[in-house]
């Protein structure tokens, strides 16, 4: 299936994984694109823009395929060196990035100039039409049913995808629920070229966490997240576990603040929990695609089941025309 994304990035199918902090390695970045997708590292999961040039050599090892980093720049008190990150990923002669988060101006200026893709992923059309206008090669719209942070303004992917689609004339990946072949045909009707997936790629056999959080993610349904932080205007959604019930009840305090949660939600602890499968030591992203997740396959045989569903589809679909 060729699609203006798989031609824009040079991939066999029409499916991305996100950046995902603490599970974006090079392994699952390389099972991802072996198998035909865009896999991506997550620039912000290495500690050092050091350790991210040694995490892209070590996937160049692992694959032959093109992938991608991802950038998330977002509000922070103590921020990341978002620059050498980024100089790290253009000598590093990285041909796609995903930027996510605020204020991506500077960062696409830079890419753009170093002839990177930069595939900007947001939660609104008109964020969408501002990267577009800033000159990204792609637009990846998360709905709000995604795990991470799906903005403020609660808009499904049913109606965000083809409203994004009215309005974005470069190649769109629909994002947030996506999980198996309904989920791409059903994209591609809305007017996306593809989709990308993150909680789905969590329950793979590369991906490099936990086995106890994988059968969390097959076990639970599609209930089964807490959106928290909206009070402090920083939504994300996550896995409904005893953290999340607790920041959940601790934020609809009266007069709570952001530090009240803070102990609870910090990203090492997070990491503890994915490399652990101790559900009770920090936050797990997921999202309302966990209703979709019976199983823990390989990367390839979930993206080759995917591709095949959706021939399926597609064929019934044109029974039904006929
Ligand atoms: C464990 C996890 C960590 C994530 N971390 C990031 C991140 O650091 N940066 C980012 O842009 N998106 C992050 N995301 C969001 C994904 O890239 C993707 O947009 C989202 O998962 C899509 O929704 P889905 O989970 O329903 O497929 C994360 C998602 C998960 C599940």
């Amino acid at each position: 299936m060729q699609t203006r994304f798989t031609r824009l990035v040079g991939v066999e199918h029409p499916v991305m994984q996100g950046g995902m902090m603490w599970v974006g390695t090079a392994d699952m970045a390389a099972a991802v694109s072996n198998a035909g997708g865009l896999g991506t590292i997550t620039a912000l999961t290495q500690p050092t823009p050091d350790d991210l040039r040694r995490e892209i050599d070590r996937c160049r090892t692992l694959t032959d395929k093109p992938f991608a980093v991802n950038l998330t720049i977002l509000p922070s008190v103590k921020p990341p060196p978002y620059a050498e990150y980024r100089r790290a990923i253009i000598d590093a002669g990285v041909s796609i990035v995903e930027t996510a988060g605020s204020r991506p101006q500077e960062h696409v200026e830079d890419f753009k100039a170093h002839g990177v893709k930069v595939i900007h992923k947001c939660t609104s059309v008109r964020h969408a039409v501002s990267a577009q206008k800033m000159g990204v090669d792609a637009i990846s719209i998360d709905g709000f049913e995604c795990a991470g942070h799906p903005g403020e303004d609660d808009v499904p992917g049913l109606v965000l995808i083809p409203a994004a689609a009215d309005r974005i004339t470069i190649p769109m990946l629909a994002s947030g629920g996506f999980g198996d072949g309904r989920g791409l045909v059903a994209a591609l009707a809305l007017g996306a070229d593809g989709i990308n997936m993150g909680t789905r790629f969590c329950a793979t056999v590369e991906a490099p966490i936990h086995d106890a959080v994988k059968r969390l993610l097959v076990d639970n349904d599609e209930r089964a997240t807490n959106l928290i932080f909206r009070k402090f205007h920083n939504s994300a959604r996550v896995a409904k576990s005893p953290v999340s019930d607790k920041v959940v009840e601790i934020s609809a305090r009266e007069g709570a603040v952001f530090a009240d949660v803070q102990p609870l939600v910090s990203g090492a602890k997070g990491r503890v929990a994915l490399e652990t499968g101790d559900l009770e030591a920090g936050l797990i992203w997921a999202g309302q695609v966990q209703g979709l997740i019976h199983d823990i396959p390989t990367c390839r045989e979930l993206i080759t089941r995917i591709m095949r569903q959706a021939d399926e589809i597609t064929a019934r679909l044109r029974e039904h025309a006929a």
